[in-house]
């Protein structure tokens, strides 16, 4: 099978020359473009973890600005797998009521709603990024925001100088699938259309796919069968709390890049992706969004400036590729897509069926409408809300000298 004559459980509308702008359907839900705004926690939620009126009106403007599908930023299935704070939750029914009024809204804009269901282990009980990233400690105690241990697949820190978490127990590990379970169902009561796990970057479920990290003797630990266990139960408790019309995504850490970016061979490899992605489908999984890295602090975002280590664009689209081609699974594209005709080519090629986009979204809410121009897909502002698109039409026809 190649790339190219892939649909899998995907069915593309083909009657655009533009791929980013056609639509393309999973299940019963259909997405009006190929553009997915990425997974970003904004940290600015109370304790309790609820969704607010500045999550509503920072998400809106890229449902506006022309996103088919907005995600959420992870939302914590469980509080002890807080990253920080400021973390948005979804671990009880209250919970629900805002992000609902937001499913809302962006079904009364056309476009889909999709959340991430997270939980950060190991890397739990941290400093927002700009209050430096680091273990919570004493100052932030005296303001109400004491730490707490962080659980992991193991006793011991992943991370130097991070706190020590806390291997969990196998009863725990059923406890917290059937928390991913119940996290499910309440998105599904919120009306959202996709539901993407974050099995990444370091976070709980990578901390037991990656050897770096999972040294368990138990079932939930060894080899690689021992080691996906967790994150292929996740898949299924997911599943059965999800409608089997709507989609299920699943992030993952396509290599550990434990050293460097040239190594590929240590840690967690991209043939383990295609493997983990393979019995993912088997329990229901439809898209496997493809990232990469943050197992240990060596690849990091923060040890890349340190370093002064330079991004590529697209630098995770060959594992979206790959997984793509060997496997019978549709894929997402991520990491430093910049613009239109970048995640256009990307589709072209066959390297992936959907392209998420996050720190150029928040450089540019209107990222989505401006890539449909540089591509000649809306030469008269139609795809804009009219109420804007009317009036920068009419300046364009006038002309400024
Ligand atoms: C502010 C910020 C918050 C993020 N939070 C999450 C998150 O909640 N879940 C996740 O899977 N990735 C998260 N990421 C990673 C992004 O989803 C994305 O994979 C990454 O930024 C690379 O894509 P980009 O180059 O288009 O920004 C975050 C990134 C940023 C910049």
């Amino acid at each position: 099978m190649t790339a190219m004559n892939k649909t899998s459980a995907a069915e593309t509308n083909s009657s655009s020359a533009s791929l980013l702008f056609s639509s393309l359907r999973v299940r019963d839900v259909t997405f009006p473009n190929r553009i997915v705004l990425a997974p970003m926690q904004m940290y600015k939620t109370a304790p309790d973890g609820m969704f607010t009126d500045w999550h509503f009106q920072h998400l809106a403007r890229f449902a506006i600005g022309g996103a088919g599908t907005v995600m959420t930023e992870g939302l914590i299935v469980d509080p002890v797998g807080r990253n920080t704070y400021g973390d948005c939750g979804i671990w009880n029914d209250d919970q629900i009521a805002p992000l609902k009024k937001f499913v809302d809204f962006l079904h009364g804009n056309g476009t889909l709603a999709a959340c991430q269901l997270h939980h950060a282990g190991p890397k739990s009980a941290r400093q927002r990024p700009w209050e430096g990233l680091g273990p919570l400690g004493e100052a932030e105690a005296s303001k109400g925001e004491a730490p707490w241990q962080p659980v992991s697949s193991c006793d011991g820190r992943s991370v130097d100088g991070w706190h020590q978490p806390r291997g969990l127990t196998p009863d725990e590990i059923k406890q917290l699938v059937d928390a991913y379970g119940a996290a499910a169902a309440r998105c599904d009561k919120a009306g959202f259309d996709v539901v993407d796990v974050h099995a990444a970057h370091g976070y709980l479920l990578h901390s037991f796919l990656s050897p770096v990290a999972n040294t368990r003797t138990d079932e939930y630990g060894g080899d690689l069968n021992g080691r996906m266990r967790i994150a292929l139960e996740v898949a299924s408790a997911i599943r059965a709390n999800w409608p089997e019309t709507k989609p299920i995504f699943f992030r993952i850490s396509s290599v550990d890049w434990r050293k460097d970016l040239d190594t590929r061979s240590d840690g967690w490899t991209i043939e383990d992706s295609v493997v983990l992605a393979r019995e993912l489908k088997k329990r229901g999984v439809d898209v496997i969004d493809c990232s990469s890295g943050g197992i240990r602090a060596e690849n990091s975002l923060m040890d890349y400036a340190k370093q002064r280590r330079k991004l590529t664009r697209g630098h995770q689209v060959p594992y979206a590729e790959q997984i793509r081609r060997e496997t019978p699974i549709s894929t997402m594209a991520v990491g430093v897509i910049l613009d239109g005709p970048q995640a256009e080519a990307i589709l072209q090629a066959g390297q992936a069926d959907l392209i998420a986009v996050g720190r150029e979204f928040l450089t540019d809410p209107h990222w989505g409408l401006h890539a449909a121009q540089q591509l000649g897909v809306d030469p008269e502002w139609s795809l804009w809300p009219p109420s804007y698109g009317w009036w920068l039409s009419l300046r364009e026809k006038i002309g400024i000298e």
